[in-house]
């Protein structure tokens, strides 16, 4: 009988081993590395014969085929997806667990089941549930008000079957999988939720996407570190990737896109999580602002852009005497290593001293901001909590620093500008421009700051 061939893969990062070892050398996590069965077609033995069809090249000229959409009507969704769905695009959603990653996705296949397809009929969606019994989604849809909607409903885990019930002429135009970690294909040994079988079954439910040309949804979980756990390896053969990101404390979700074949990245979406499931917040910047409390000392607001869109945040900071044998640096949505540039740049550039303070850096309403725009909004919260001065109520900053203490200039500051006077602010600190342009806007009373010394002068000052 021949050798069963089998193959050693991480769990968490889809690295293959020849042999079985207690540490992933690739993403160093312990534990992770489970013997899979070798793919029949990736066996080193398969020969792929001699043979095969000429290939017909085309060149770069001629008008591209206009792309349909299929909307959800949810703005936010849509937006984040390139504009709508793309028949026969599939998309990967990650995020935690209890995020609302089966929400999202049943409130958009209810909207989508109202509005018609290419050929101008009916949107035809199908729900397929690996987790939950088909009475917990309709459950579910009832607390949504969704329960007229005409959707097909089913929980099954098996891929087999599915492929069987959807590969037909008629098959659905929108089709989602949750979640992909609960799919198996029946011929394999591993248990749902391998990387083996998460690669299989999303191969398969893609091929079978793109040959009934519908668009496919499919879900995965996040691990706790941020990665998709097994479904690492379905990023580079779906053609859009979407994070659902948010806090549990808070109600803010945000719809992250990673990748898009069919649209610009890095877009996000904001919803609110209310008992009557996710609502759009067309306007985020009023959302995060909400519950600021003007001139108090560690605050100041940052005028962000997240995708496309500008959005303004509250950064707060607290320096406090060093409680414990070191000093804390604790961070909730921003970088650590960038605190630690700024609070170096701080220390070595502008002489302010933060030796044995503890820091504390949050940024409110629950959001991640990774733009280094951001890096002269942190230094004025902490400086204003050490001098316990207040930053003006109705300032906006932006701006990157750079080791010398220098502020660099950042992308669209007129975008920011305008979002900021849209809210009612009036005053804005921000970099030397690169230009001598004019600001466009003539709203918002603009201060130029060169270097954070400066910025420093004006807090210690009068
Ligand atoms: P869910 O969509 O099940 O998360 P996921 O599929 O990502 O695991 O979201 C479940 C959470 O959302 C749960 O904690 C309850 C909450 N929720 C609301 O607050 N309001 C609602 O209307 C619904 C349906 C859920
Ligand atoms: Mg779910």
């Amino acid at each position: 009988m021949a050798k069963k061939m089998t193959q050693f893969v991480c769990q968490n990062c889809g690295t293959i081993y020849p042999r079985w070892a207690g540490k992933c050398e690739s993403c160093g996590e312990w534990n992770t590395i489970i013997e899979e069965d070798l793919p029949q077609k990736e066996s080193p033995t398969a020969t792929m014969g001699r043979g095969g069809r000429k290939i017909d090249f085309s060149d770069l000229r001629g008008a591209p085929e206009i792309i349909f959409r299929l909307k959800s009507q949810i703005g936010e969704l849509d937006r984040v997806c390139g504009g709508g769905l793309v028949p026969g695009s599939v998309i990967l959603v990650g995020g935690d667990p209890g995020i609302g990653k089966s929400t999202l996705l049943l409130q958009a296949v209810a909207n989508l089941s109202k509005g018609v397809n290419k050929i101008g009929s009916p949107t035809k969606c199908v729900y397929i549930s690996g987790e939950e019994s088909v009475d917990q989604v309709r459950l579910r849809a009832m607390r949504l008000g969704l329960s007229e909607a005409n959707v097909d409903l089913a929980s099954v885990s098996n891929v087999r079957d599915i492929v069987a019930t959807l590969d037909t002429p008629d098959s659905p135009d929108i089709v989602v999988i949750d979640s992909i970690q609960t799919m198996f294909i029946d011929t394999l040994d591993s248990a749902p939720g391998t990387v083996g079988q998460v690669r299989a079954a999303g191969h398969e439910l893609i091929r079978l996407a793109k040959r009934r040309q519908f668009a496919v949804f499919l879900v995965g979980h996040v691990t706790k570190e941020g990665t998709l756990a097994g479904p690492r390896v379905l990023e580079h053969m779906v053609d859009t990737v979407l994070y659902f990101e948010g806090d549990r404390g808070h109600h803010f979700r945000i719809l992250r896109s990673v990748k898009n074949r069919f649209g610009a990245t890095d877009e996000i979406g904001v919803f609110e999580m209310t008992e009557n499931g996710l609502q759009e917040v067309p306007n985020p910047s009023a959302l995060f602002l909400a519950e600021r409390r003007g001139n108090i000392a560690g605050s100041c607001v940052y005028a962000g852009i997240e995708g496309s869109r500008p959005m303004l945040v509250e950064i707060q900071a607290l320096v406090a005497p060093q409680s414990g044998a070191t000093p804390r640096r604790a961070v909730v949505g921003w970088d650590t290593n960038r605190l630690a540039m700024i609070l170096a740049v701080l220390e070595a550039r502008c002489g302010v001293s933060l030796a044995n303070k503890d820091i504390y850096l949050n940024v409110a309403g629950g959001l991640k901001v990774t733009e280094p725009a951001c890096d002269m909004a942190v230094a004025t919260a902490i400086v204003s909590s050490l001098t316990q001065k207040a930053v003006p109520a109705d300032m906006v900053i932006f701006g990157e620093v750079g080791l010398s203490g220098e502020i660099r200039a950042v992308p669209q500051p007129d975008l920011r500008l305008k979002e900021a006077s849209k809210l009612g602010f009036e005053r804005a600190l921000t970099p030397p421009s690169r230009t001598d342009k004019k600001p466009k806007n003539d709203m918002i009373r603009v201060t130029h700051i060169g270097n954070l010394r400066t910025l420093i002068d004006t807090f210690q000052g009068g």
